[in-house]
């Protein structure tokens, strides 16, 4: 089987000059992509700026014999999104990847979270993502090719406490991600979903360090470069990865209850006396689409 390549292909990857995003780019660079390294240069709550992080992980890039050009512009400013993906066109002529990877983080209880707090997280992860996405998707689907991974988070599938913020912006990261998915089929671009687990600075003051040192950003990168190829089957799809393990996550619904009323009315008291069978997940239907998961209902 021939080496998976990214010769003559150009991907955006946000939020690089740090952590995952970084790993991801040097990945898809040493495999020939040319890459946009994109980096606000911010600190983990996304306060300040500098074009230091970027122009850093591009120098690297170069310095390995790769194709890279930073940018700086914040993926939450609309204004400023277009010049991210112009950049990938005017230097490069064209945009085939893009990898969602910026973020930050603003834990706090929901009793002590402020609006700016809920705001900043939603502003970069979730309505960041859809201004860089936005800007590009005319160019991907006008060339009927695109790659898109999305960055999510275990705590948008799970839930985690202090992250109100977050986890509402990565679950509707994945219900954006799985939308996409969906219309951009016939344009063959498909859009994939990323939760990674890996040692950054984002996440060295949550665990210890013996576990940390197994979660390098590079033991992620290897699905999202496989993700951003041409021989990557599958759209809308949750992905997990961290220290070099990597599985497929889907939903999972227990075979419930259905009331035989001829109304299709339950009563409370048919709730409470099925309430086993309606939380029992010991064998659960995996449902990947709207249409079986109502059809099932419909039954
Ligand atoms: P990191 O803090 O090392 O990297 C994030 C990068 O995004 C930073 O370089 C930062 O400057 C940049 N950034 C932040 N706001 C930006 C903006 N508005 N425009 C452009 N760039 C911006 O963190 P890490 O861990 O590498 O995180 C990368 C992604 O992975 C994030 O979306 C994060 O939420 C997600 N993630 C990370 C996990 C982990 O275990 N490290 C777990 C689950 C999700």
């Amino acid at each position: 089987m021939s080496a998976i390549r990214f010769d003559g292909k150009t991907a955006i990857v946000t939020g690089a000059g740090h952590g995952l995003g970084r790993a991801h780019a040097m990945l898809l660079a040493s495999r020939g992509a040319n890459v946009v390294v994109n980096d606000l240069g911010c600190s983990v709550d996304g306060t300040g700026a500098s074009v230091s992080a970027a122009q850093q992980v591009a120098d690297e890039i170069k310095a390995a014999g790769g194709q890279a050009i930073a940018n700086s512009d914040s993926v939450t400013d609309r204004k400023k999104v277009k010049n991210i993906v112009d950049t990938a066109i005017n230097e490069f002529g064209g945009l085939h990847i893009l990898v969602n990877n910026a973020g930050i983080l603003r834990d706090r209880s929901f009793k002590n979270i402020t609006d700016e707090d809920w705001d900043s997280v939603i502003d970069t992860h979730l309505n960041g993502t859809y201004n860089v996405t936005k800007a590009a998707w005319p160019h991907l689907r006008e060339q009927a090719y695109g790659r898109i991974v999305v960055t999510a988070s275990g705590s948008g599938m799970f839930g985690n406490f202090g992250q109100t913020n977050y986890g509402a912006a990565k679950a509707g990261l994945i219900g954006f991600a799985k939308a996409l998915g969906h219309e951009g089929a016939k344009y063959n671009i498909r859009v994939n979903i990323l939760c990674p687990a890996a040692a950054s600075r984002m996440t060295q003051d949550l665990m210890p360090s013996a576990i940390l040192d197994k979660l390098k950003p590079e033991s992620v990168s290897p699905i999202v470069g496989f993700l951003c190829s041409d021989e990557v089957d599958v759209t809308g799809g949750v992905f997990e990865a961290g220290a070099g393990a990597f599985a497929h996550s889907n939903w999972a619904r227990s075979h419930g209850y259905k009331t035989s009323n001829a109304d299709n009315i339950a009563t409370l008291e048919e709730i409470r006396d099925h309430w086993k069978e309606i939380t029992d997940l010991s064998s659960p239907d995996v449902l990947d689409n709207p249409a079986a998961a109502m059809g099932k209902f419909m039954q």
